[in-house]
């Protein structure tokens, strides 16, 4: 029996601390560990957790200063840490083979078969340095296990990563606890208070049912099922982040007249606002939004549903008092470039399809299962590329490294209204075409682009791109 909504208070995930400083850099340490968590009132859920908590620790840096997070490993299976929209040196970009293994385990309690040789793996523990030069934007980390990312991801190994500058800290937005990360995720649970995954017994994959992805019944915001929050009526800022494994979510509140104002997309910062009456977003995209509550009068209550999902209930908030407010969204927020299409660009095609491919039954990338061994593009650095994606069903496709802009959409380059500003994942609609621009500077190595569904990502929609 599923628990009344609205009960639970929205948690707020803790700030991580470092626990050193220098010139240089600032120093973290997360324990990954199983943890005992009361998620539904009443029961508890064995989850893994960064620092042992679901979501994990939020990591809050300035752009330039270096974070070197030693990530150590207490579960009893292999993990690999990925930051997600971090534009990262290879080694630490979590490859799905740089697993850090158990400090007791053998192959940490997962069968690869075959796919163990040509990673860079290690035991116990492995330091990550995320050099976070890049504009301010709302990334998040995330378990990346070669086979193993979705059931992990669902139990627990995911946490925001905030990224902040001067351009940004300049413009008078709500701030402090006005600003509130809501990080949105779809699980399932045991009447015993088990997360229930369908995963396969002997093996990476999900039953062939759930071939698709896993989506769920109880809708989790910051790791509580649909939680309450109460504010002022005044402008909040909300740093939106799509954490489930398959499921989109078009949220909308169910009494007039908020409205959702996108100030950020992944890569942060738009050029000016865009007001939107529902917010869709697909897994692993971030939306940066103002919702403007001084119309409501204290005592309202309103809700967010997800109207994809016959208006099911996401969370609520209660408005509890008037008060005083001095932000303002301005009309211009940030003056990127919007690059034009460059001629002579280099351009290649990536077709996500469902498909068997040496002997895996899943989901392909231009006709190819994932294999580590094998880089399917190698990119120069620093040279613009146009991109094209081609998909059958859904597909929420990511690209590491870079962010890109979106350039067409259907073959229009009449855009989504979801589609502006500095993306890394882009969510592609069944049969159709988009085309993005990019480019990858600064670090060489072994990347990755996959689709983020992650039960489509597990089943081999994945492919190493290398760049040069
Ligand atoms: Cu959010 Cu390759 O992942
Ligand atoms: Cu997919």
């Amino acid at each position: 029996k599923l628990p009344e909504p609205f009960q639970v208070p929205l948690p707020i995930p803790p700030v991580k601390k470092p626990i050193r400083s220098d010139a240089k850099a600032d120093y973290y340490q997360v324990v990954q560990r199983k943890a005992s968590l009361e998620i539904l009132p009443g029961l508890k859920t064995e989850a893994m957790g960064y620092d042992g908590i679901l979501p994990g620790p939020t990591f809050d840096v300035r752009s330039g200063r270096t974070a070197i997070v030693e990530q150590v490993n207490e579960l009893d299976v292999s993990t690999v840490v990925h930051l997600h929209g971090g534009h990262t040196p290879a080694p630490s970009d979590g490859w799905p083979l740089d697993l850090i293994m158990p400090a007791n385990g053998q192959h940490g309690g997962h069968q690869m078969g075959g796919h163990m040789e040509g990673g860079d793996m290690t035991t116990g523990r492995r330091t990550y340095t995320y050099p976070n030069a890049q504009r301010a934007a709302t990334l998040w980390y995330h378990d990346h296990t070669m086979d193993y990312t979705a059931p992990q991801v669902y139990r627990g190994l995911f946490g925001l990563h905030i990224i902040r500058d001067e351009e940004e800290a300049e413009l008078p937005l709500p701030k402090g606890d006005r600003e509130i990360p809501l990080i949105i995720a779809d699980r399932a649970f045991d009447a015993d208070g088990s997360f229930l995954y369908p995963a396969l017994k002997d093996g990476p994959g999900v039953e062939a049912k759930y071939m698709e992805g896993v989506v769920a019944d109880v809708t989790l915001v910051n790791g509580a099922p649909w939680p309450v929050h109460e504010v002022d009526a005044v402008r909040y800022r909300f740093r939106v982040l799509n954490a489930s494994n398959a499921r989109r979510y078009e949220l909308g509140f169910d009494k007039g007249p908020a409205t959702f104002v996108q100030i950020g997309s992944d890569g942060g910062l738009l050029d000016k606002p865009i007001e939107h009456k529902t917010l869709v977003v697909a897994p692993a995209e971030r939306f940066d939004v103002i919702v403007d509550f001084s119309q409501y009068q204290p005592g309202d209550e309103v809700t967010v549903v997800n109207r994809l999902d016959g208006n099911a209930n996401v969370m609520r908030f209660k408005i509890a008092r008037k008060a005083a407010d001095d932000t303002r969204i301005p009309a211009t927020l940030s003056t990127y470039a919007v690059t034009p299409r460059p001629a002579g660009v280099v351009r290649r095609e990536w077709r996500f399809r469902r498909g068997d491919a040496g002997g895996h039954r899943g989901w392909t990338i231009n006709g190819k299962a994932f294999d580590p061994k094998v880089m399917q593009a190698q990119v120069k650095l620093d040279q613009y590329e146009i991109w094209t994606f081609v998909t059958d069903v859904h597909h929420p496709v990511h690209v590491h490294l870079a962010p890109f802009q979106v350039l067409t959409r259907g073959g229009r380059s009449k855009l989504s209204e979801f589609d502006h500003g500095w993306k890394d994942t882009v969510d592609i609609r069944p049969a159709e075409v988009v085309e993005v621009l990019v480019k990858f500077t600064a670090h060489k190595g072994k990347y990755l682009i996959h689709c983020h569904n992650l039960e489509h990502e597990d089943m081999a929609m994945m492919a190493g791109f290398e760049t040069i």
